[in-house]
């Protein structure tokens, strides 16, 4: 699946780039919550989200960059969030967390920052309905794809069959038609991508040409 971050596109024409994404082959809308503790960056909270929901025609992948997500799950949901995501840096009791999301009716994620050893995630196989590898670090758009998230993929992949669990693999952070197919390989199931997308001359094409890659 592709998921075009909004992280990356032009607020003030909103409804025009949600429709762009609603006419073109993307699968979800990627959303960044950032609280500007836990990452050092602000973006916005449920009224936009609420907005957006109204207008997109495909589910809302809501990834949450705050401190303590527990406080505001059924805020989430009620703005329309299809997905959720939570860091595993964020979380003390993470397993509550995750059944916490799936009870309110959305798909529960788990998310793992660079530096984190990707077998903190393997007690979790089994629960979660997606994990989300950030492969820079959370925060901004544009930055530069860190290469060792490769195998990242590759081992939780392994580990994901191993399990026979339906988990699928979300992979975030200069991602693009340079790497996806690398990522495609290593066992990737949902590319984020924003400034590649939205950066670029021609994004329902660009899409397009990501979405052959991934499927
Ligand atoms: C970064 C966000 C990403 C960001 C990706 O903290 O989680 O979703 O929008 O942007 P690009 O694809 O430009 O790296
Ligand atoms: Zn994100």
């Amino acid at each position: 699946m592709i998921a075009p971050s909004l992280l990356s596109a032009n607020f003030l024409k909103l409804e025009d780039e949600i429709n762009m994404i609603n006419k073109s082959k993307a699968d979800l809308f990627h959303l960044d919550i950032m609280d500007g503790k836990f990452v050092p960056n602000i973006t916005f909270g449920f009224g936009i989200i609420k907005q957006i929901k109204k207008v997109a025609n495909k589910p809302l992948d809501v990834h949450l960059m705050i401190d303590e997500p527990d406080r505001y799950l059924s805020e989430f949901k009620e703005a329309g969030a299809d997905y959720l995501s939570v860091h595993y840096e964020t979380c003390s009791h993470l397993h509550r967390t995750i059944f916490a999301i799936k009870e309110l009716g959305m798909k529960a994620g788990v998310v793992l920052n660079p530096h984190n050893p990707v077998e903190l995630l393997y007690e979790i196989v089994d629960d979660v309905d997606f994990f989300l590898l950030m492969s820079v670090n959370p925060g901004f758009g544009g930055q530069k794809f860190i290469p060792r998230t490769i195998e990242k993929i590759s081992k939780l992949r392994n580990k994901i069959e191993q399990n026979n669990s339906k988990a699928l693999i979300e992979v975030d952070g200069g991602v693009g038609l340079n790497n996806a197919s690398q990522l495609a390989d290593a066992g990737a199931d949902i590319l984020v991508a924003g400034n590649s997308i939205f950066g670029s001359d021609n994004p329902l094409d660009t899409i397009s040409k990501l979405k052959e890659i991934i499927k």
